[in-house]
Formats: structure tokens, sequence, C-alpha cells
């Protein structure tokens, strides 16, 4: 008999054996129900059992998954970052390249230039000094015909030497010639000026070299070559400091402080400043070029060195003035620092190493 009721015939209508014998059935009956009752638990709680343990198969196996799911993720985002990097890189050096090409084209064509007009200056330059000396020649020759006009007899002579004098007025041409002599010379100086500083741009004899170079000069010289883009839109203000000389790519720093030159005279709308400022710090030198311009917005300031970056009308700018500007500076392994307020202006600082050391 299945032992709960055989616990409750116990309880409820005492021993066993004192039972009526008419109730003997009935007690057969529910024994069959209860031993019926426990057969369907245990089957029950098998297949619950079963199913759990599958459940929690199938879970592990949903866990792993996932984990593999996330790691292939992990790897996929891994790729294609790098694939970023790379494209990223490559558009670098394809605009450096542009741009380095497109400089070394100005370059050579301003080294054409400076030789081309180098020699008819030169001489130029050289035969006002002789035209210079035969008009003095030429001048006291015509103070002793003055001299000697007096000792002239012939009245008709004379006089035809006065009236020429008078309608030549020899007086102010002998003035004349003289401020036309040094305006001439100013200018062909200037002319000369200017093409040393072409020649000083291109480097065409050094063009890719490391050498020693006192940055200052180079400033100059590309000051010069730029001067029409900035004298009607700002005043330059220098303030040189002593510097040692640089190891450096000259003609590559002058390529940087043309576009940092011609950035802050963009900068300015109407009329401003450009400060130019030099110095030194431990075994840096640094070069300073701050406008007064519009200033460069918080959110621009992480995209202007990047190639094709402006804020300049179609047709303008490239956008590849600072990022070529920032890969030469790298080369030297130095930095580039931008402080910048809106409508304030701007402030380019280029730290570069005295000895490049390779
Ligand atoms: N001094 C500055 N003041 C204000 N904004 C500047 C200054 N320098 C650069 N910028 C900003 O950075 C952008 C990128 O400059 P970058 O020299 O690379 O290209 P660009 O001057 O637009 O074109 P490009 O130099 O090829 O003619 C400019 O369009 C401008 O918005
Ligand atoms: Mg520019």
């Amino acid at each position: 008999m299945h032992r709960l009721l055989e616990r409750q015939i116990k309880r409820h209508l005492g021993d066993h054996a004192t039972l009526p014998p008419e109730l003997a059935a009935f007690i057969a009956a529910v024994d069959e129900a209860y031993g019926s009752a426990d057969a369907d638990r245990l089957l029950i709680e098998r297949s619950l059992d079963l199913m759990s343990k599958e459940l929690t198969e199938a879970n592990a196996g949903l866990r792993k998954e996932l984990a593999e799911r996330k790691l292939t993720e992990l790897a996929l985002h891994q790729e294609k970052e790098e694939q970023r990097v790379l494209i990223r890189k490559l558009e670098d050096v394809h605009s450096q390249l542009l741009q380095s090409e497109k400089m070394a084209s100005i370059g050579q064509l301003a080294a054409g230039v400076a030789h081309e007009i180098n020699n008819p200056i030169g001489y130029v330059y050289s035969n006002l000094g002789t035209l210079e000396k035969y008009v003095q020649d030429a001048f006291s020759m015509i103070e002793l015909y003055e001299q000697a006009e007096s000792a002239i007899a012939e009245p008709e002579v004379r006089s035809r030497l006065q009236q020429a004098r008078k309608k030549l007025d020899i007086e102010f041409l002998k003035a004349d010639l003289r401020a036309l002599m040094v305006e001439s010379k100013d200018g062909i100086t200037r002319v000369k000026k200017i093409v040393q500083n072409l020649k000083d741009f291109s480097h065409a004899d050094d063009s890719d070299e490391w050498s020693l170079s006192d940055l200052r000069n180079g400033l100059e010289s590309t000051l010069s070559i730029v001067n029409n883009e900035i004298k009607y839109k700002a005043e330059v203000v220098k303030e040189y400091a002593r510097i040692p000389e640089v190891e450096c790519l000259p003609s590559q720093l002058n390529q940087v402080f043309m576009n940092l030159l011609v950035n802050a005279a963009h900068a300015i709308k109407e009329h401003g400043t450009i400060t130019i400022r030099t110095g030194v710090e431990g075994s840096e030198v640094w070069v300073d070029i701050a406008d007064t311009g519009q200033g460069i917005p918080p959110e621009n300031m992480q995209k202007i060195f990047d190639p094709f970056f402006t804020t300049k009308p179609v047709g303008k700018g490239t956008g590849l003035g600072l990022s070529l500007s920032y890969g030469i500076v790298q080369k030297h392994r130095g930095r580039m620092e931008v402080h910048s307020e809106v409508g304030k202006g701007s402030a380019f600082r280029v730290w570069l190493p005295v000895k490049h050391s390779q």
C-alpha cells in the first residue's frame, strides 16, 4: 500500500487490521490512484529535467555563438579602423605629393624667371653706372662751354647759345637727370632684390638638401614673395629674436611660412596686423605668425590640417596649405600649434629642433 494512504488510514480510521472488509475495495482503488499519481509525477519530473538540460545546453550554445560574433565584430571593426587609417595616410601622402609638385613647379618657375631676368638686370644695372658717369662728363663739358660763352666774340652765336640754353632749360635738365638716375638705380636695385628673393625661395641650388639656415632669412625672402598679397591687407610687424641656425630644408620651410602668411592675409577682411616673431627655447626654435583676422571657429580647429579642408569659396583655396605645412614640419621633427579666437585672430607657431639628428 502507498505509504501516504497508509498514514491517512492510520490517522483517520485507526489500525489497518480492524477496518471493515467492505472498505477494502475502496482502499484498493485509492491506493491505485496514489500509485498512478506517483508514476505521472515521476514522468513529469523526468521530462522537466530533460527539458531543463536541453535549455541549458541551448543557452550555452547561444552564449558561445554570441561571444564568437562579438569577436568577429571586433575584428571587423579593427580591420575597418586600420583601413580608415591607411586611406587617410594615402590621402595625406597623395595630397602632399600634389602640393609639393605644385610648389616644385612654382619653384622651378621662380628659378627660371630669376635666371632669365638676372642677366638683363645685371647689364642694365652696370650700364646705368656707366651712363651716370657719361652724363656727368657731358655736363662738365657743358659747364665749360657755358664758362666760355662770354668769350665768344660773335654776338649772333652768343644769342643762339643763350636761346638754346633757355629753351632746353639746362638747369632743370641737370637737376632732373640726377633724380632720374637715382630713381632708376633704386628701381633696378629693387628688381635685383626680388630676383635674389626668387632664387632664395626656390633654392634651385639646394633643392632638397639639409642645411643650416637662419630662419629669419627665409622669412624675409618669403615675405617679399608674398608681399603683394599682404601689403594692402596688413601691416607686418617683425619681432625677431636672435635664433641659432636650424638644420633644415630651407626651401620647404619657406613654403610653410608662405602658406601661413597667405592664410593670415586671407583671414583679414579689411585691414589688420600680421606679427612675425622668432624665439628659442632649449634645443628648439619657434616661429610665430599671428594675425588680427577673423579667427577659426572651435568646430573647425580639428579639421584645418586635413587635406582639402577649406572655408574658402570653390576655386579659391585647395585646402592643402596647412596639411602640406604640417607634413613638412613633421619631416623636420617639429610641431605646429594654433591658438585662435573668433573675431580676434589666430596665431600659428612652428616649433623646430635645432638639430635634425637623423
Ligand atoms: N590664419 C587663419 N585665420 C583663420 N582661418 C584660417 C587661418 N589659417 C587657416 N585657416 C582656416 O583653415 C582652412 C585651411 O587652410 P589651408 O591653408 O589648408 O587651406 P586654404 O587656405 O583654404 O587653401 P590653400 O592654402 O590651398 O589656398 C582655411 O580655409 C581657413 O578656414
Ligand atoms: Mg592656405
